[in-house]
């Protein structure tokens, strides 16, 4: 993958320390140059800047040396974006947290789940798409959803060796599945990008990173955010419950929106796909993973519901803003290098 284009002095300094692979020195108070304004839960230079050092951790960009994944400077600068970041998210839960947790006490935590997600609002591009949307609308929402899809599962994968016993089971039970069941050809993210390419899209892993929006790079990142933090292995599995418990419907839909516009097969049957696989995983998610993991380690009940709601409402940004964007006569994504309005 190619670096992306800055969108202001953080992502600036991070880009230009990888791209000329210069020592990273300056990083670490890079929140200095923060726009006064910027809101750390979709700030465009914020995002894309915590994107591309979490990206030295998956595939990493042409020209830049595997070893910078370590550079004590990167690493420091990524502690200090999601620092600011991670308190954004807890301050947003919090409410939805201590509600479920003081209405349902010590129930179990697929019922806890449940009521988190049950709890927060957020609309629904799926009805959207499968009603009423633009063929072009839809390919400009597949390319936005590439930036993760294209690397489907990968984050939930760091989690596993910091489990044991039943939820590391249950979750490797899962990951098989995401990862195609052993067949290359049906890897989830290869489905995707069968889809792409049927579309005329490009399935190029991270082909439209300069056009995602910071919201969309925001809900990335607290993926990676939870999932490579180890102190927040809870949250890691209540954000992975609460994606799977909300995707077979909403894939039913956007499957039909895509029959709807008689766009190619090949992107109906990634959708069609999770129709019944998010069905099973959203209770494998919820009992054998979510459940087991607090019965293994009590204390991480809360984390458990805090990854949901992170989950949930990073989740309702994007989709409001899509639909915002959309309503407006514009499009979902963003021009190279373009701050998104406000
Ligand atoms: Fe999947
Ligand atoms: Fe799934």
């Amino acid at each position: 993958m190619r670096l992306p284009h800055a969108r202001g002095p953080m992502s600036a300094a991070v880009v230009g320390a990888l791209r000329d692979d210069l020592s990273a020195d300056g990083l670490a108070d890079l929140w200095r140059h923060a726009h006064p304004a910027a809101d750390p839960r979709t700030d465009d230079d914020l995002h894309l800047a915590l994107w591309v050092v979490y990206e030295l951790h998956y595939r990493g960009f042409d020209g830049v040396d595997p070893a910078r994944e370590w550079d004590p400077e990167l690493l420091r600068a990524r502690l200090m974006l999601e620092e600011r970041f991670e308190e954004a998210l807890r301050a947003d839960a919090a409410p939805v947290v201590a509600q479920v947790l003081g209405e349902l006490g010590d129930a179990d935590p697929a019922t806890q789940v449940e009521r988190v997600i049950a709890s927060v609002d957020g609309p629904d591009v799926s009805r959207f798409v499968q009603r009423e949307a633009t063929a072009d609308q839809v390919l400009e929402l597949m390319a936005q959803r590439s930036l993760y899809t294209l690397k489907e599962s990968d984050p939930t994968s760091f989690v596993l060796p910091r489990l044991d016993g039943a939820a590391k089971a249950a979750l490797a039970e899962l990951q098989y599945d995401e990862y195609g069941g052993g067949r290359a050809d049906r890897l989830h993210a290869t489905l995707f990008a069968r889809g792409l390419e049927a579309c005329g899209l490009d399935p190029t892993y991270g082909a439209y990173l300069d056009q995602a929006p910071g919201h969309v790079l925001a809900g990335n990142n607290a993926m990676s955010l939870l999932c490579l933090n180890r102190r927040l292995r809870g949250a890691a599995l209540g954000h992975l419950a609460a994606f799977e418990a909300t995707s077979s419907l909403p894939c039913r839909k956007l499957a039909s929106g895509i029959r709807r516009l008689e766009l190619p097969d090949e992107l109906w049957e990634y959708f069609d796909e999770h129709v019944e696989a998010d069905a099973v995983h959203e209770q494998v998610a919820l009992r054998s993973i979510c459940g087991a993991a607090v019965d293994a380690e009590p204390a991480l009940r809360a984390d458990v519901l805090l990854g949901a709601a992170v989950y949930l409402q990073t989740e309702a940004t994007t989709g409001t803003r899509t639909l915002d964007a959309w309503q407006q006569g514009r499009s979902c994504l963003v021009s190279a290098g373009e701050a998104v309005p406000a």
